[in-house]
């Protein structure tokens, strides 16, 4: 059907965000002016078209139901005048899901920003094929992650990111804002943070290991006033937006600002080379105040349900070396087996205690799974980063998971072994490796249901209490995606198929699989020209365009099956006390030609 001017829009009032939405990205894109009409659906239809979102709590949770009818009588072809459009939805995020799904099948200028005459033919209208969708997601997180910490991307590019991730149906954005090398949060309390905090005086181009500073000044933080926009912003496209303040490594920024807060007390500036820090947070009860003051604040800006406190790559060493800290951890009771006191517990310790924060404001905490320990508050969230059995592990002690591994999902891992690959670093997970990727794979899953369970603890099969897989998380870190359009070339399209394997049902998706080929015939043919239009700076599936490459720039490829063979399904990431990656063999990877 053709939807025309005076189409009539009317809303269940609960899912009234979602069509507000879809009348003003369509109205933009093909200059039509879409007349909203409430509930009332009686109303003059002098057009004798309406677009209705109705309420059907029938439908499972975040699913909905779309029909596309030309008027009864009309033709069902093209060029049909009168016609509607029905979306039931379970709930908003049904219908947002649903108003989706209509961009969707408007075509590629459904994400143009201006309705454009193209080759003299005239302004494109917009026609929706005569259809009957019944969907609902597989997971209830469908998560990306973004460091703004490590470089600081301007507001709009934030909403822009966030715009494209509801485009693909994922809901959850985890913005990680502080790091060592950024503080990005104004807190109105501490204003060292950012004032100190989230500038640094160089950044390191490449890989830690070889790279040099670039000799120019870098950095950035959001207002409250920004953050509050933002997570509007992403609630109006059915994205909760989840602040994640790291603790208690990945500091430096905040010690630069507050050097009290940091094990050596002695000044430090904004760390400017990547890789783990041994400067992570004494972990006092002057920190603790310090971090709930600014977590009351990340409270009041954020009104999320889920607060992230990182708790990622904590090594203990100089914990170990400060007798104060050790007589804390003997006082505290942290101890060993042997009865010595036991620094590395501290880490357990002080995430406890801030999640016991979180949780007494009424929300839930969520870590990385480094942080978990017997002290961890059940109810927090704990994220699988390092690999699979983590979250396994954490599903079996009964603890809400989402799945992150970064052996399948960190997407500023390098997509391909092409030589001209910008920065190549970790994995090479191509676009068919990540829509291959399982949550939880079969040989974890034993004794688990592998879909999303109720919503609280419940029996497995063999009456243990297990926790809840709430779905995964792509990741995009930033070390080395230095703007907009380095993410945009790590992200795409490889979020597009994270996205579909999150929400689609469980399927062999396995390089070579029939579901692979389909997807990667469909991703060229139909979901590319939407992404053009819109104006992403994808990675082409051949291979980076010339002005994408990043020639003489050093990286740091990582062998997965090396790791792996090692590390088994618990992978060999983050900080080990046996040095873990950094003990294996480096790959010979010499930087990208310089054509210069
Ligand atoms: C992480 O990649 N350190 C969570």
């Amino acid at each position: 059907m053709l939807l025309e001017d005076g189409a009539r829009v009317g809303t269940d009032p609960v899912l009234r965000p979602a069509a507000r939405w879809w009348r003003h990205v369509t109205e933009e894109a093909f200059g039509l002016d879409l007349v909203p009409s409430g509930t009332d659906r009686g109303s003059d239809r002098s057009t004798g078209q309406h677009v209705d979102f109705a309420l059907a709590p029938d439908l499972p949770a975040g699913g909905y139901r779309l029909e596309v009818r030309p008027t009864a009588g009309r033709p069902e072809a093209v060029g049909s005048v009168a016609g509607s459009v029905r979306v039931d939805a379970a709930d908003l995020a049904g219908a947002h899901a649903a108003a989706q799904t209509l961009r969707q099948l408007a075509g590629p200028a459904a994400y143009r920003r201006a309705a454009a005459a193209y080759s003299g033919s005239g302004i494109a209208p917009l026609e929706l094929p005569a259809v009957r969708i019944e969907d609902h997601p597989r997971f209830e997180w469908r998560g990306v992650l973004l460091d703004v910490a490590r470089h600081f991307l301007p507001k709009h590019d934030v909403l822009r990111f966030i715009d494209l991730a509801a485009a693909h149906r994922l809901n959850v954005l985890q913005l990680h804002l502080t790091d060592d090398q950024g503080w990005r949060m104004q807190v109105h309390r501490y204003p060292e943070l950012t004032r100190t905090g989230a500038w640094r005086r160089e950044s390191t181009v490449g890989t830690w290991r070889t790279g040099s500073g670039d000799g120019r000044p870098h950095g950035g933080f959001y207002t409250q006033d920004d953050l509050r926009e933002i997570v509007a912003y992403a609630r109006d496209r059915g994205v909760t937006v989840v602040p994640e303040i790291d603790v208690p490594g990945h500091v430096e920024a905040a010690v630069a600002a507050y050097p009290e807060l940091g094990t050596r007390k002695d000044r430090q500036s904004v760390r400017t080379t990547w890789g783990i820090s041994q400067d992570v947070l004494d972990p006092s009860e002057g920190s603790l105040a310090f971090f709930r003051h600014v977590l009351d604040e990340v409270l009041d800006v954020f009104d999320t349900p889920w607060i992230g406190l990182g708790g990622d790559e904590v090594p203990p060493t100089l914990w170990r070396e400060s007798p104060r800290i050790v007589e804390r951890a003997r006082a505290l009771g942290l101890l060993a087996p042997d009865g010595a006191p036991d620094v590395t517990q501290l880490h357990g310790w002080f995430i406890a205690r801030l999640a016991e924060h979180v949780s007494a404001a009424g929300r839930r905490a969520v870590v990385w799974d480094e942080a978990m320990s017997p002290m961890l508050p059940r109810d927090v969230i704990v994220t699988s980063w390092r690999g699979y059995a983590q979250g396994a592990a954490a599903l079996e002690a009964g603890y809400d998971v989402v799945m992150a591994p970064e052996q399948a999902v960190y997407l500023d891992h390098r997509a391909s072994d092409h030589p001209l690959e910008p920065i190549p670093v970790g994995f090479l997970r191509t676009i068919e490796d990540v829509y291959a990727f399982d949550p939880l794979p079969a040989p974890l899953s034993a004794g688990f249901s592998p879909v999303q369970g109720p919503r609280t603890g419940r029996k497995s099969s063999t009456q243990r209490t297990v926790g809840r897989l709430l779905g995964a998380q792509a990741q995009v870190w930033s070390e080395h995606l230095d703007g907009a359009r380095r993410v945009d070339y790590a992200t795409y399209p490889r979020l597009a198929a994270f996205a579909e394997v999150v929400w689609s049902p469980r399927a062999d998706r396995e390089p070579g699989s029939a579901a692979s080929k389909e997807f990667l015939e469909r991703l060229e043919r139909r979901h590319l020209p939407r992404l053009d239009a819109y104006g992403v700076e994808y990675r082409p599936v051949a291979g980076p365009h010339p002005w994408q490459t990043r020639p003489g720039v050093q990286g740091h490829p990582r062998d997965l099956a090396a790791e792996t063979a090692v590390g088994g399904w618990a992978g060999l990431g983050g900080w080990r006390e046996d040095g873990g990656v950094e003990n294996l063999p480096e790959q010979d990877h010499p930087a990208q030609p310089d054509p210069g």
